[in-house]
């Protein structure tokens, strides 16, 4: 079975994070569709590895150091809304679920004050679904095909 590490993200992962966000079934499922240019993504990159309200975690595989995706925090008030892209080529094989559980407990312990975790995952996306229900987030609500769900830390 694979086993999955996290980190948080670096400089040097620009370029993978890059790749992965212009990916065309990750623009599908996201609310823009657009692909975007080197030059914004870098400066919006360096912006959010600064940002306090904003962690980024890289999730690898334990044995072979092989990224695997990212997940995404950011933080607004007392919640924070969650959101994964696993590489393409390390989709499938059921490690959604494994980074999202690996990087919650990450981001719990450095973001104690956070009461909540928000997803919105569009209503053809059956594996982000599933892979996010399988960690504890609930559908609180749906509004045009795209699903609202919720996870509260205790
Ligand atoms: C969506 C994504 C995170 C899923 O990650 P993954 O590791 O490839 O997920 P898997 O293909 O292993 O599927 C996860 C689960 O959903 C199930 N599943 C997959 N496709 C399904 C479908 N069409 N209907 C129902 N269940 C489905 C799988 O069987 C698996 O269940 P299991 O863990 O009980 O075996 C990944 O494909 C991705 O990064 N996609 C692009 C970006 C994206 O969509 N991000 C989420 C935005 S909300």
């Amino acid at each position: 079975m694979n086993s999955i590490n996290v980190r948080p993200a670096e400089e040097n992962d620009a370029k993978d994070i890059f790749t992965w966000h212009n990916d065309e079934v990750t623009r599908k499922m996201s609310h823009s569709m657009n692909t975007v240019d080197w030059d914004p993504h870098l400066k919006w990159y360096i912006s959010a590895l600064s940002n306090p309200n904003s962690c980024l975690l890289i999730c690898y595989l334990t044995k072979t150091e092989e990224k695997v995706g990212i997940v995404r925090f950011t933080v607004e008030n007392n919640l924070a809304l969650t959101s994964i892209n696993i590489a393409p080529n390390m989709r499938g094989q059921g490690l959604a679920k494994l980074c999202l559980s690996n990087s919650i407990s990450f981001f719990r312990r450095k973001y104690i004050k956070i009461t909540e975790l928000e997803a919105e995952i569009k209503s053809t996306n059956w594996a982000s679904r599933r892979a996010f229900e399988d960690v504890g987030f609930v559908l609180n609500h749906t509004k045009d095909d795209v699903g609202y769900f919720t996870l509260y830390l205790s």
